[in-house]
């Protein structure tokens, strides 16, 4: 079927079913057009709580579906593919973080879990961040205790840089952030001398030394329409671009290519289609369910980070 009948019957499907769209930034772009609201984690986390709808359909990773889960348990939640998972996610297994927790009990860790980890991460930590709202939540951890940071060392590593909070780091990372390298920014930035870098801080160091600005996928949104600059070198995963180019038209946006494949794409994330989409709102699966011992135990460093991050 071509695309437009494809849409058509999503819309009707959705209509039927009575729900809601979320895609994240990453998503295809013909997903993200299809989709009611289209974010970052912080934002589609937000959006997922308040849904009023009988049905959420979470065009993301697993992880995001099961933060729309743990949140909104009255809401039936749907994954158009249960397989996209996350490289960031796999680096930090629920049961290593325990045996870690149990092994160093004098330390009595404050646990910070970036949210880009399983329901059983979540559940053993004291209160989630995403890249949007790190610094915010770091600085109001207790001075009294050692952080512990998981999953993601280089997004750890930042948010220590710019709170001066020394943490222990959990040596996970993301699969496309860590190839980006530095010598491609530096063959972009000759390419491109007048384009301003912007990168997530997903990136290693020596990328970020390079960056003349730092943040969330949705940030990079309104840092790119503020900024005087007319040209963005965009270092993250590829489909913010679809994004920044329809919501900042008048400006350029240039990609940086990763080694392993021409585009610096995240294979889980573009698992779901538009066909998929349809056949999940068609079929009423995959729906993501949760055991509600571990949802409880999970939902509350969510809530808290949800509290922190309020204003
Ligand atoms: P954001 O929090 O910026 O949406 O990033 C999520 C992610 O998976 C980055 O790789
Ligand atoms: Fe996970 Fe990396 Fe994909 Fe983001 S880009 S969902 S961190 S694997």
């Amino acid at each position: 079927m071509q695309a437009p009948g494809l849409i058509a019957e999503i819309l009707q499907l959705k209509e039927r079913r009575n729900a809601v769209i979320l895609a994240h930034s990453y998503q295809r772009p013909e997903l993200q057009d299809v989709a009611d609201f289209v974010g970052d984690s912080l934002a589609l986390a937000r959006q997922a709580q308040q849904a009023k709808c009988d049905v959420i359909v979470f065009c993301g990773v697993h992880f995001m579906a099961e933060t729309a889960c743990i949140l909104n348990p009255s809401r039936t939640v749907l994954i158009p593919d249960a397989e996209a998972s996350c490289s960031l996610e796999a680096s930090c297994p629920a049961d290593e973080l325990a045996a870690f927790l149990q092994a160093n009990r004098e330390k009595n860790y404050y646990v910070i879990a970036y949210i880009n980890c399983s329901i059983g991460v979540k559940a053993l930590a004291d209160v989630i961040v995403t890249s949007g709202n790190a610094q915010q939540i770091v600085e109001a951890a207790p001075s009294d205790r050692p952080i512990l940071f998981v999953p993601d060392e280089n997004l750890g590593a930042w948010v220590a840089e710019k709170t001066g909070r020394s943490m222990t780091l959990w040596h996970g990372s993301c699969h496309v952030h860590r190839l980006f390298t530095r010598d491609q920014i530096l063959q972009a930035k000759q390419q491109y001398p007048d384009a301003e870098v912007v990168c997530h801080p997903e990136c290693r160091e020596v990328v970020r030394l390079l960056a003349d600005h730092i943040c969330s996928t949705e940030k990079m949104i309104h840092y790119c329409r503020q900024s005087a600059a007319k040209r963005f070198i965009i270092v993250t995963e590829n489909g913010i671009l679809h994004r920044l180019r329809k919501l900042v038209p008048e400006k350029e946006f240039i990609p940086i290519s990763t080694s392993t494949c021409g585009c610096a794409e995240c294979e889980f994330m573009k698992l779901n289609t538009l066909e998929k989409l349809r056949n999940c709102l068609r079929d009423f699966a995959p729906v993501v369910s949760l055991p509600e011992e571990l949802r409880l135990r999970a939902l509350a460093p969510l809530q808290r980070m949800l509290e922190l991050s309020r204003s």
